[in-house]
């Protein structure tokens, strides 16, 4: 395991922190397979040159049985953030089944070593998202694989759903209603999550290790919103929603397509992301701040270049 080359198949590497992440790995060495419902929707964003991309029905047991035969090592990271219903079955067939099918396929003759994006709170709080989390993350620890699971905060970048996705929205609105304007945050930037990744890889001592991966800072959404305004030169009025009117807010949302906020999304941001145990500290990464960033994340006022980068992240 020791940096030894390997060969990686990552489920959910065409996403935000997956592209960043199978690069890494590239550049450290290993050959690096992504599994993909549907690699023509990823099309335009690019994947690492060198990377294999193969378009695989990651819900079809023999295939993902196929997919996985002859790898070192798995890494899941599919996630979502709303289902398409509110009763919890979209995130236990993302979150819980999918791992399960996975973990499966490991024992079945697949990679020894399993890699498991989570989230802070899992199994905590009163949404389906965080219960599906604690029952995935209960299915890897008990699944006799040499497993790593890792429990971020919410992860920050440019093309990020955080600071990219308020600037959009504080572009277009004057006037920001915000649901759970105190949710509190401790933001951790996607080059860390995908170096506490790579250092796991080749780290025999973090088989069997839960890593909490969170920012220096904690900032509630309402300071987020605002300091994206102030990073875009932009005043605009923010209000804080009281929580009947966040939770509407959120029932009203869960009939919009795409759900920009949902009633799970309130429930899950009634506990603070914020974590106890420094999963970076524990791997010898250094966080990095916000602020370092937020310029290549927002660029400022009239910053065209900026605009078309951004663009190109989120597209
Ligand atoms: N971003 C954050 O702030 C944050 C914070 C905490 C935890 N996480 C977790 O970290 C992981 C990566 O996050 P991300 O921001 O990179 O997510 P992302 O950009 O949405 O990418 C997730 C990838 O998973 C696949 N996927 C999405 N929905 C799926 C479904 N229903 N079934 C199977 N595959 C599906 C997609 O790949 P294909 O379309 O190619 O199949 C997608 O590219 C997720 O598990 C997320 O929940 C993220």
């Amino acid at each position: 395991m020791n940096g030894k080359s390997m060969h990686i198949v990552v489920l959910g590497g065409t996403g935000f922190v997956g592209r960043r992440l199978v690069s890494r790995l590239l550049s450290d060495g290993h050959a690096v397979t992504v599994l993909s419902r549907n690699p023509a929707v990823h099309a335009d964003r690019l994947l690492a040159p060198g990377t294999v991309l193969r378009q695989v029905d990651v819900y079809d047991p023999a295939a993902l049985r196929a997919a996985l035969a002859g790898a070192d090592a798995v890494v899941n990271l599919v996630g979502i953030l709303n289902e398409s219903g509110d009763d919890g079955r979209g995130f236990r067939r993302a979150h819980v089944e999918l791992c399960q099918q996975v973990i499966a396929a490991c024992r079945d003759g697949g990679p020894q070593r399993l890699l498991q994006m989570s989230a802070l709170n899992a199994g905590r709080g009163g949404s389906h998202y965080l219960a599906s989390r604690g029952e995935s993350e209960a299915a890897v620890k008990a699944s006799g694989l040499q497993w790593t699971l890792f429990e971020p905060s919410v992860i920050f970048g440019p093309g990020d759903g955080l600071f990219t996705r308020f600037g959009a929205l504080l572009r277009l609105a004057p006037v920001l209603p915000l649901a759970c304007a105190n949710a509190r945050f401790a933001p951790v930037y996607v080059g860390d999550v995908v170096e506490a990744f790579a250092r796991a890889l080749r780290d025999r001592h973090a088989v069997g290790e839960v890593y909490e991966l969170y920012g220096p800072e904690v900032f509630t959404l309402g300071e987020i919103v605002k300091l994206s305004a102030r990073q875009l030169g932009l005043r605009r009025l923010v209000i804080p929603l009281p929580d009947l009117l966040g939770r509407m807010q959120g029932l009203a949302f869960d009939f919009v397509p795409g759900k920009p906020f949902s009633s799970d999304n309130f429930r899950s941001l009634q506990t603070d992301s914020v974590g106890g145990i420094d999963g970076l500290h524990r791997l010898g990464i250094a966080p990095t701040r916000v602020a370092a960033v937020l310029p290549d994340i927002l660029g400022g006022p009239d910053d065209k270049e900026h605009r078309y980068t951004r663009y190109r992240a989120m597209h």
